[in-house]
């Protein structure tokens, strides 16, 4: 591994566990809960807090870099090509519930593609990491895809946004074409934490519509690093496009083929 990437991987760790345990202290305030764009897209004073904290540290050790929050946009300083895209809570309605299953995650993306990614998830105290061309880890061990090869043997998780209510069909009638073709359907309810569950094998499979950066830079970075398959829906899959199919590539042509039944 390149030293630049070393120390740009080291300085997330360290940033993501930082961050990670001040959102896990505040988690389950629903006093810091606040309507965003309409009801049901919602941001707490963590998100904001995480964030800031974030953006912060990484100006004041990566000063030429420019850094894309969720919560508060870019922030420009520079055409160096490296952009730090953050989500400071994935999996905000979960936090403001006090559901334990969220992270942070942070990627630097260089030239468009990510080149370092670091999610970490508080409670179950686990840190995803993944540099282009090196491999993914988990805690510091490798990962990997789960070897299912057969969609009757498959977990699979998807996600979707209430608020987003074009997409209400699509999503409801993927979910009923799985039924009775798959073991099991899931939604945790943080994108993140499905496409590094893909990674580690927990999962065989993870789908989602009208996503944003924040939500694939890192996690889409570890699950290819872990083996995954990664394609878009009726696109090709790019962290600035909105849709993601992430799974083994067994499985692959077997979801895709039902994901497209509309
Ligand atoms: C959301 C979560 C959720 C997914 C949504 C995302 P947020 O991110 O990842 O699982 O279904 O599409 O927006 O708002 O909690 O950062
Ligand atoms: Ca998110
Ligand atoms: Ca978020």
């Amino acid at each position: 591994m390149e030293s630049a990437d070393l120390l740009v991987l080291n300085f997330a760790r360290g940033l993501a566990r930082e961050v990670g345990l001040l959102a896990k202290r505040r988690i389950g305030n629903l006093g810091w809960t606040h309507n965003k764009s309409g009801f049901y897209d919602i941001v707490t004073d963590a998100d904001l807090e995480v964030e800031k904290v974030v953006k912060s540290e990484i100006s004041n050790v990566f000063a030429g870099d420019s850094i894309l929050g969720e919560e508060t946009g870019e922030t420009k300083t520079s055409s160096n090509g490296r952009v730090w895209i953050v989500d400071p809570i994935d999996g905000t309605t979960n936090f403001s519930k006090g559901i334990p299953h969220f992270c942070v995650s942070i990627a630097l993306v260089v030239d468009g593609t990510p080149r370092v990614g670091v999610v970490y998830d508080p409670y179950m105290d686990e840190l995803y990491e993944a540099v282009k061309g090196n491999g993914a880890f988990m805690n510091g061990e490798p990962i990997n895809v789960s070897k299912i090869s057969e969609l009757k043997e498959a977990i699979l998780n998807t996600g979707y946004q209430y608020s987003a209510a074009e997409y209400r069909d699509i999503v409801l009638k993927n979910y009923v074409a799985f039924f009775g073709k798959v073991r099991a359907i899931r939604v945790f309810g943080s994108a993140v934490l499905d496409q590094c569950y893909v990674a580690n094998g927990r999962i065989d499979g993870f789908w989602e519509y009208n996503l944003k950066p924040w939500d694939v830079a890192a996690g889409s970075l570890i699950a290819k690093e872990a083996g995954a398959t990664i394609i878009g829906i009726g696109e090709d899959f790019s962290i600035y496009g909105k849709t993601i199919l992430v799974t083994n590539s067994s499985l692959v042509d077997k979801v895709l083929e039902i994901v497209n039944k509309r």
